[in-house]
């Protein structure tokens, strides 16, 4: 494979004189994609029909004229003022009920039919304009789907798509009575048309209902998705279809959208998320200011890589300090270049950087780019030019696909809707279950997959972890029989049907030559009420109380004597969210039976094998000897002494493997 670096360029902001030297310093730099024309919309249609494309046409020619390769974006995340105009109704209304304004940018209800027609006339109009132009080698649909929480609209227009997709899914009102329960409150309804949005109720609105708008919503984005990526393969043939997703953005399914794509993006900004998306403390966020979480990059680049088959890209890199999240810190030098590199060992075949140059104007004129505003190189671009040069030298020598990892994680995006819908504590949020089972694989030195709920194979993992899904697939439990390796359910698996209510055999509900256990009841935990479980740590935030049949076993207890871990041969399950100490313990011990080797680290150091090599990253603020881990000989790249910010590669044999 050739791994490759690009930008996100903007020649809409600049002055079209300046366009052929900055395309030329990008190819001096080592960058070989180009991103631009996202948000164009105002400028490729002043006016209903108005095209101008002569432009765009122009800045495609001069880029492809160094050498780049572009990736030309729809510009459908930003309808212009006239467009909205005619079609005010194309506004998305928040739950408070209020319209969200022209004024920004993702100002669209994805149920708008409308808007729908127009997105499709204006990639229309690009593909065939400019869909065979040789510099163009891929394309992005719009941008960051469900960015400004954007996915939810409650819109006439949402109600009236809402009540189509349930008279499809239901056919009868009374099937549609019975799947919800309406008889509970009154809320029977005698047509479709009587069904309203589950936003401005007194309380809360049935959880069947806002599931299935929750699943209606996340349907139109497919929809809306698929709509532009069909036009491009027909009028752009051979340019792959992208989509740029973001980071802890659970609002649509992202393996339905990513079947559509050839490949996965996304947008990774480490310190921002660290200060606006992470669940840790102030010590953890204090500790990794100007490095980002060790593990939310990593998180978000092995579940992507799951939702196109493999092909995954960062589309937008953090080049230094963002504008958005509450407090900007600049990163600790040779993070951008980390950053870089962690995404390339976990299988990314392009990183581009957000953005060429910074804007002097506009909403985000203090975000950092490659470039200052006056165009001297700011300091991400002295690292982006060392990635060049160092992936010069390596590329050749990696394999071309990071390979299988050691561990696969069950994700479903159905199962972060439910929780959030029905969360019964406070705490319980899907992505934060999940994300610490991941941390906890990675702090032992593994390298992790994610597969879709629907997967019908999990061979060839040793252990395979199914935390807080919603319900099972169809394929799944077959899945889990017939695979002979180690496999950890719950907390929560398998406790709803399909239609949000408790399974008539009890949770996790699985049949009883898989697992016979059930849970009997389940309560709730403040953070400083946990539940300490035998040899060590406890349950915090969720707790069950199992009731096991004569074949499963318990492995631990909680302090009062129920059941904590139990097992049936080689399927485990776990009655409560275990706490770190609590979910190292169990992971080591299950790693040692079904023969993974592990190498504890430290909070900062990671590791990630990649086809026959090794990659280790140091987020930390000290040195770390990767001799302790066993790794002998001079590194490809890097030294066995890793220093912050650290990276060093070797081959799997000289790393102990
Ligand atoms: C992304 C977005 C970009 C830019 C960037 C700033 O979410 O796709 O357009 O706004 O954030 O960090």
């Amino acid at each position: 494979m050739n791994r490759t670096l690009g930008v996100c360029y903007y020649p809409e902001h600049w002055p079209e004189s300046q366009w052929a030297d900055d395309a030329a310093r990008m190819a001096k730099l080592g960058l070989t994609h180009v991103r631009i024309g996202e948000f164009a919309w105002s400028r490729l249609e002043p006016r209903r029909g108005a095209y101008e494309f002569d432009w765009l046409s122009r800045a495609i020619d001069t880029l492809h004229a160094a050498g780049l390769k572009v990736v030309l974006g729809t510009p459908t995340a930003t309808p212009p003022k006239w467009l909205v105009d005619e079609m005010p109704d194309m506004l998305p209304v928040g739950a408070d009920g209020s319209v969200r304004k022209f004024g920004s940018r993702r100002h669209y209800d994805f149920s708008h039919e409308g808007y729908l027609e127009e997105c499709k006339r204006i990639t229309l109009a690009l593909a065939k304009a400019l869909g065979d132009h040789p510099g163009v080698t891929a394309w992005q649909t719009d941008n960051e789907y469900d960015c400004h929480n954007t996915t939810l609209s409650y819109s006439p227009v949402a109600r009236a798509g809402f009540q189509q997709w349930l008279q499809q899914k239901y056919q009868s009102p009374d099937a549609l009575n019975r799947a919800w329960g309406t008889v509970f409150w009154s809320m029977e309804v005698a047509d479709f048309n009587e069904v309203e949005l589950p936003n401005l109720t007194v309380t809360e609105a049935n959880p069947a209902h806002v599931m299935d708008f929750r699943r209606y919503a996340s349907d139109m984005v497919v929809r809306f998705n698929r709509a532009q990526a069909d036009i491009i393969r027909a009028h752009s043939p051979g340019r792959d279809v992208i989509h740029n997703f973001m980071g802890r953005t659970l609002a649509f399914d992202h393996f339905a959208v990513g079947a559509d794509l050839d490949i996965s993006s996304w947008d990774s900004y480490p310190l921002g998320f660290l200060e606006d998306r992470s669940d840790q403390n102030d010590d953890w966020k204090q500790k990794f200011a100007r490095a980002g979480d060790p593990d939310f990059q990593a998180f978000h680049h092995d579940l992507y890589r799951a939702t196109s088959k493999g092909r995954w890209w960062v589309m937008e890199q953090q080049p230094g300090p963002v504008n958005w999240a509450p407090h900007n810190p600049a990163p600790r030098d040779g993070m951008v270049r980390l950053w870089s590199w962690e995404a390339f060992a976990h299988g990314a075949e392009t990183v581009s950087y957000f953005r060429w140059r910074q804007a002097p104007f506009a909403q985000e004129q203090m975000h950092a780019g490659l470039l200052r505003p006056d165009s001297i190189a700011a300091e991400g671009f002295s690292e982006a030019a060392q990635v060049a040069g160092e992936l010069a030298d390596l590329d050749g020598e990696l394999d071309d696909t990071a390979g299988r990892g050691d561990v696969a994680i069950v994700f479903d995006y159905a199962s972060a809707w439910a929780w959030e819908i029905q969360p019964q504590g406070r705490e319980f949020d899907y992505f934060r279950l999940v994300f610490d089972f991941y941390r906890t694989l990675r702090l032992l030195g593994l390298s992790v997959d994610f597969v879709p709920a629907s997967t019908q194979s999990l061979d060839g993992y040793r252990l395979v972890l199914i935390p807080g899904l919603f319900t099972w697939t169809s394929a799944l439990p077959d899945a889990i029989r017939s695979h002979d390796r180690h496999v950890l359910i719950g907390p929560r698996s398998g406790s709803k049907t399909a239609d949000f209510a408790i399974p008539g055999k009890l949770p996790p509900a699985l049949p009883d030559d898989i697992l016979g256990v059930r849970v009997a009841r389940i309560e709730t935990l403040r953070a400083d009420t946990p539940v300490q479980v035998s040899g060590g740590g406890a349950f915090q935030f969720w707790r069950e109380f199992l009731e096991l049949d004569a074949g499963t076993e318990t492995v631990l207890s909680a302090e009062d004597g129920v059941p904590a871990l139990v097992k049936q041969g080689n399927v485990h399950y776990l009655g409560g969210w275990p706490d770190a100490e609590l979910l190292v313990s169990i992971l080591q011990k299950l790693c040692t039976e079904t023969g993974l080797s592990i190498r504890e680290l430290p909070d900062g150091v990671r590791l990630r094998r990649h086809g026959n090599h090794v990659f280790a990253f140091n987020y930390g603020a000290t040195s770390f000897n990767l001799a302790d881990l066993g790794w002998s000989g001079e590194p490809l790249l890097g030294r066995l002494v890793l220093e912050p910010s650290g990276v060093a590669v070797t081959r799997l044999a000289d790393a102990g493997y």
